[in-house]
């Protein structure tokens, strides 16, 4: 009786162990404004994550090549490689994250490659309640936003992370050259 019983618990154990070991680590360093950052996530991430929920734990880390300094006042103030509208949506985006650490790929996905914060603003905010919107476009346009730019550039400099968009998969480097899908799914029975 005993037996049984401990052997139904390693059994448990084993299954819980497994279940765990099965979801998939993504991390994409990503800029804003690159066309293959917003290629892979509109055509390959968001539509993995909508298909297979649950089976990528997917961390997005929005800066690019860039610098981040203290001016004046020790204000923190970000230059981006495609410029200021970069810096801008970075903000958005690294705000939306921050906003809603559990669910924030599909505002992400939206924000990534379009040409304004406006354009963003009204594309992508309407479907959240007055009071997110006002506080995501708070955080976008204070240093909130930028003190975030700011974290995503330390993970990106930590990474020696040198072109965009650079993917980690379980903690290793993938060199994109076979649909992410694939990769992803390499690394558990869920799919
Ligand atoms: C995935 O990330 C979690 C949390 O950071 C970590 O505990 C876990 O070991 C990672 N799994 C793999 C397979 O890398």
């Amino acid at each position: 009786m005993a037996t049984t019983r401990y052997f139904a618990a390693v059994i448990l154990l084993s299954f819980f162990i497994s279940c765990q070991s099965q979801q998939v680590n993504v991390t994409i360093f990503t800029e804003s404004q690159c066309p293959f950052c917003t290629r892979l996530l509109r055509e390959q991430i968001w539509p993995f994550h909508a298909t297979h929920p649950g089976i990528a734990n997917i961390q997005i880390v929005p800066f690019g090549k860039g610098n981040c300094e203290l001016g004046y006042g020790n204000r923190l103030s970000c230059t981006c490689m495609h410029g200021q509208t970069e810096c801008d949506l970075n903000r958005l985006q690294n705000c939306a994250i921050s906003y809603f650490p559990k669910k924030h790929l599909g505002l992400v996905t939206c924000i990534q490659g379009l040409k304004t914060l406006d354009e963003a603003i009204q594309r992508c905010l309407p479907r959240l309640s007055p009071r997110t919107q006002q506080r995501l476009i708070q955080c976008a346009n204070s240093q909130t936003g930028e003190v975030l730019n700011y974290y995503s550039m330390l993970n990106t400099h930590k990474a020696g992370i040198k072109i965009w968009p650079t993917a980690y998969v379980n903690g290793r480097f993938f060199d994109r050259s076979y649909p992410m899908e694939v990769e992803i799914c390499r690394h558990t029975d869920w799919c």
